[in-house]
């Protein structure tokens, strides 16, 4: 369905996406993270054909988006990261501007519905919250009833519950022959709903496929924690996997490789008697992926202060 390759972003001096290459398959739901100027909505922008690429190809549906943008917008539908709207209107008047603008319309009272904005039709536009306001900029996207929607920071400012219905709703919509390409910065989104994430660093892409192929290709380790009065940790530095062992406070953290580590963890414990509670196993995902990217270690192996007296 979109087929980037090469594609590169120059803004003067700065190469915001450098020769970038991947693919989208039809009817599927592909999630492109990283970190904050990676180059993700300057990427999107070149397939939506906001933005002219410097270099490089981008074909969506057989088409060019930036010479052939008239034809693509009738298969595309596109929510901006940042969409302003004239305040001063109201919602049923710009679902009914936007559904005059296309061909053949999705309904867009069904998708107030869904978004449960029904009741908000006559509200102005600058009344509602910003979680309303978001899923504003979703029914718009959709009205006219698209082939390819691109959603950048779909769920951001949505409560719990309306992030599980629009997930819910993707799935759906997938169902029903939609191409998804989501820009986001929730980790646990990707996972549940992605069929295949790329991840985006200084313009590059380092890694495409299914989530836990990206999260294989890092090499990351499994964590096992758990609280201890354990003084000391030397047995468990030993076992077979280990890389490393921390403590926070009262809370002992074993990195190493996978199961095998698990289990040897485990036995050590029983073994030795050692009194253990609160255990927790936590595989590689890929919120660890994003963070090793950049550089952030969660389990913090320097000490804050307050945490040097219990060791
Ligand atoms: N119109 C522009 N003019 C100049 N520089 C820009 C422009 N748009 C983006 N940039 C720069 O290009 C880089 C990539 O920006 P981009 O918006 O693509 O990042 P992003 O991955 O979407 O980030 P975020 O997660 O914060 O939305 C950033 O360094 C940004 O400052
Ligand atoms: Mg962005």
């Amino acid at each position: 369905m979109i087929a980037v390759d090469a594609l590169t972003v120059q803004y003067g001096e700065l190469r915001a996406v450098d020769q970038v290459s991947f693919s989208v398959f039809e009817q599927e739901i592909f999630g492109i993270v990283g970190p904050n100027g990676a180059g993700k909505t300057s990427t999107v922008e070149c397939i939506e054909g906001l933005r002219r690429a410097h270099s490089g190809k981008v074909s969506v549906s057989g088409l060019d988006p930036w010479k052939d943008r008239k034809k693509l917008y009738e298969v595309m539908g596109v929510q901006l990261q940042d969409t302003a709207y004239q305040d001063q209107v109201r919602v049923g008047e710009i679902c009914a501007l936007f559904s005059s603008l296309y061909r053949s319309p999705v309904p867009y009272g069904e998708l107030l519905e869904i978004m449960q904005l029904s009741g908000k039709e006559k509200a102005f536009v600058s009344s509602l919250s910003g979680g309303q306001r978001q899923k504003l900029a979703i029914v718009l996207a959709l009205i006219p009833n698209p082939r390819i929607a691109f959603l950048d920071e779909l769920t951001t400012g949505l409560d719990p519950r309306a992030r599980h219905q629009m997930w819910d709703l993707l799935l759906q919509l997938r169902e029903r022959g939609l191409t998804i390409v989501l820009v986001s910065h929730y980790m646990d989104e990707v996972e549940a709903v992605c069929d295949r994430v790329a991840i985006m660093d200084r313009g590059r892409m380092p890694a495409v496929g299914s989530v836990s192929e990206v999260i294989g290709r890092f090499a990351l380790h499994t964590e096992i924690s758990f609280r201890s009065s354990l003084e000391r940790t030397g047995g468990l530095e030993a076992l077979p996997g280990v890389v490393s062992v921390g403590r926070k406070r009262n809370r002992i953290t074993v990195q190493g490789r996978g199961d095998e580590t698990v289990l040897a963890v485990l036995e050590h414990l029983r073994d030795r008697g050692i009194d253990y509670a609160a255990l927790a196993v936590k595989p590689p995902d890929l919120e660890a992926v994003f963070l090793n990217l950049v550089g952030y270690s969660p389990s913090g192996e320097s000490p804050r202060a307050d945490e040097k007296e219990v060791r």
